[in-house]
């Protein structure tokens, strides 16, 4: 008999996730039916919209409720298939969550036969968040040459992509991290300009010293003060992309938002990112974010623990924000 080791919601989280709110619990592996296979998890994805899932606030996915299963896309290799397209021993991207095997009948899956370098980027910068750094990049930033961009969450897969892609576009690109440690690599890892650790730097000083003309392009993941700070200082028709609200992920109420006069003032344009919009592109990114890995124009950082039972407290890492790099969990 083989076990398959998953995590369970036990209760639903109140601000930041605590372990507390997670369970590891133990039962037999399902038998692949007709039309499904089994598959082994590789590498588990860990990303914020999940936080949003757990309490019913992705209005994209299903609420998780106590007692399920956590949502998370997965690399995972086949082991028993009844489905004609799969094969055992295939390796894919699906979505079996927080547990070390899962079923699927094959909706959303895709094969990974082709993939560029490590398996484990196909849930980081070759996956969904390089996407949505291309796609909210190239559709709304437009990016130019001499553009300055700036980016939040430069050190995570979606900062990190935004500033790399912009860079191989001729922009002139600066991150805003959370450590010294982050800041130094955005810098000596990506090749960004500079980097304003937020935690110990003005923003709104730095951003005038640094970008006296004004900031074309602003590639927002958190919200709150940085976005408020970032409208003030935008150049002439700038762009602002809305990806995220990491500020915000973990309360129960928004605060009230940034003041709008300024983007008048600058003739700006703000325009929402969703992921799911742009699956279209998702062969012509990877085609060129492969391309990019292969001539070393794009780096990563991954921030990897070892065995599913260490899900719970990586996911609360990553919500405290301490993460460093793509969050994800390699299977033993
Ligand atoms: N719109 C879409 O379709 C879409 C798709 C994918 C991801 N996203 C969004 O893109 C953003 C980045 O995603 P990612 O996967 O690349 O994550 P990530 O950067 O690996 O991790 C999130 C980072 O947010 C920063 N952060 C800032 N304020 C925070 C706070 N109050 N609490 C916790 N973290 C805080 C932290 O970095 P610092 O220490 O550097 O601040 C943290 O490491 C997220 O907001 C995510 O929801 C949107």
């Amino acid at each position: 008999m083989t076990i398959n080791k998953k995590i369970v919601l036990k209760k639903s989280p109140e601000g930041i996730p605590t372990e507390g709110d997670f369970e590891l619990i133990e039962e037999e592996i399902s038998t692949p039916q007709k039309n499904q296979f089994l598959s082994r998890t590789i590498h588990l994805s860990l990303d914020p919209y999940i936080r949003g899932v757990i309490t019913g606030r992705h209005i994209y996915s299903e609420k998780v409720n106590v007692g399920d299963t956590i949502v998370g896309r997965t690399v995972s290799e086949i082991i028993e298939s009844n489905h004609p397209d799969y094969k055992k021993g295939e390796v894919v991207l699906t979505s079996n969550g927080w547990q070390e095997y899962g079923l699927s009948d094959g909706d959303g899956v895709r094969k990974l036969n082709d993939h560029e370098g490590k398996l484990s980027t196909a849930l980081g910068i070759m996956g969904m968040p390089g996407l949505t750094a291309y796609a909210g990049l190239m559709v709304y930033g437009e990016p130019k040459k001499g553009d300055v961009l700036v980016v939040s969450a430069a050190s995570g897969p979606v900062g990190c992509m935004v500033g790399q892609i912009a860079q191989i576009h001729g922009v002139n690109v600066i991150g805003i991290a959370g450590s010294e440690e982050k800041c130094s690599a955005v810098k000596e890892v990506f090749g960004f300009k500079d980097c304003i650790n937020y935690k110990t730097e003005d923003i709104d000083q730095r951003i005038k010293e640094l970008c006296p003309k004004g900031v074309d392009i602003y590639f927002d993941n958190v919200g709150g003060e940085t976005l408020d700070i970032m409208t003030r200082n935008l150049a002439y028709e700038a762009r602002i992309v809305l990806c995220g609200f990491m500020t915000q992920y973990n309360l129960s109420t928004p605060p009230p938002g940034p003041n709008l006069g300024p983007i008048v003032g600058a003739r700006a344009t703000i325009r929402g990112v969703v992921v799911y919009d742009h699956y279209d592109k998702q062969d012509e990114f990877i085609s060129k974010a492969s391309q990019w890995l292969r001539d070393g124009s794009i780096q990563y950082l991954e921030d990897e623990v070892i065995g599913i039972k260490n899900t719970p407290a990586q996911f609360c890492k990553l919500m405290r924000g301490e993460n460093f790099g793509k969050t994800i969990v390699t299977m033993q």
